[in-house]
């Protein structure tokens, strides 16, 4: 199958797992492009399958990249599958209020887009201060040490659950794919 792997980036995390995704799906077999959201705006949707959209988010929402290209976009992204990968550091914990609060997210993004994903997983995204200006480290820094409070602040940290990325993606084009030789 033909699939779009199509990601929005501030700090590199969700460019790494959908290279890793594409990676993993050109290995079962399918052939996968892979972009930027930002350099997607011409891109002809209908010479695919299926497509793969990550975006993190940033301030309580996802990067303009996404919501611009999925409001443009809605009629044709409605008529493909779809999976759409939403990474935060709200998806490294088990607290309800983060939880409730990226499904808030997640409404609000898909109310303001008019596109909804026939499938939806959150995947714990990454701290990196070695990518932050000093603001952003000092902001992120508060927040780390109170979800992680072991972690060492000075240092890059990585909270993607692969395996759990690996096994979304096994099953993902099954659900999709035609008996026509697909
Ligand atoms: C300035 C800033 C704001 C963030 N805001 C949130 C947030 O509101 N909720 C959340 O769960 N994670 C938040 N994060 C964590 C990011 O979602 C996480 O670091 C993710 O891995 C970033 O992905 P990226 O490297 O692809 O941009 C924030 C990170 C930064 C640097």
């Amino acid at each position: 199958m033909k699939l779009l792997v199509a990601y929005a980036s501030t700090d590199g995390q969700t460019r790494k797992i959908c290279r890793v995704a594409a990676d993993w799906l050109v290995d079962a077999g399918h052939m996968a492009e892979l972009l930027p959201l930002a350099d997607a705006d011409d891109i002809d949707l209908t010479r695919f399958d299926a497509v793969l959209l990550a975006a993190s988010v940033h301030g309580g929402r996802y990067q303009k990249a996404l919501t611009e290209f999925c409001a443009n976009r809605a009629a044709a992204l409605s008529a493909l599958p779809s999976l759409f990968l939403s990474v935060s550091l709200a998806a490294a914990g088990h607290e309800a209020e983060d939880w409730q609060g990226l499904e808030k997210i997640l409404a609000d993004f898909t109310s303001a887009t008019g596109w909804t994903p026939d499938r939806v997983e959150q995947l714990a995204g990454a701290y990196k201060p070695s990518e932050y200006d000093v603001f952003r480290r000092f902001v992120m820094r508060r927040i780390l040490a109170i979800k992680d409070p072991s972690a060492d602040l000075s240092a890059d940290i990585e909270y993607t659950d692969w395996a759990a990325l690996k096994a979304v993606l096994a099953d993902w084009p099954a659900s999709f794919a035609t008996d026509d030789g697909d």
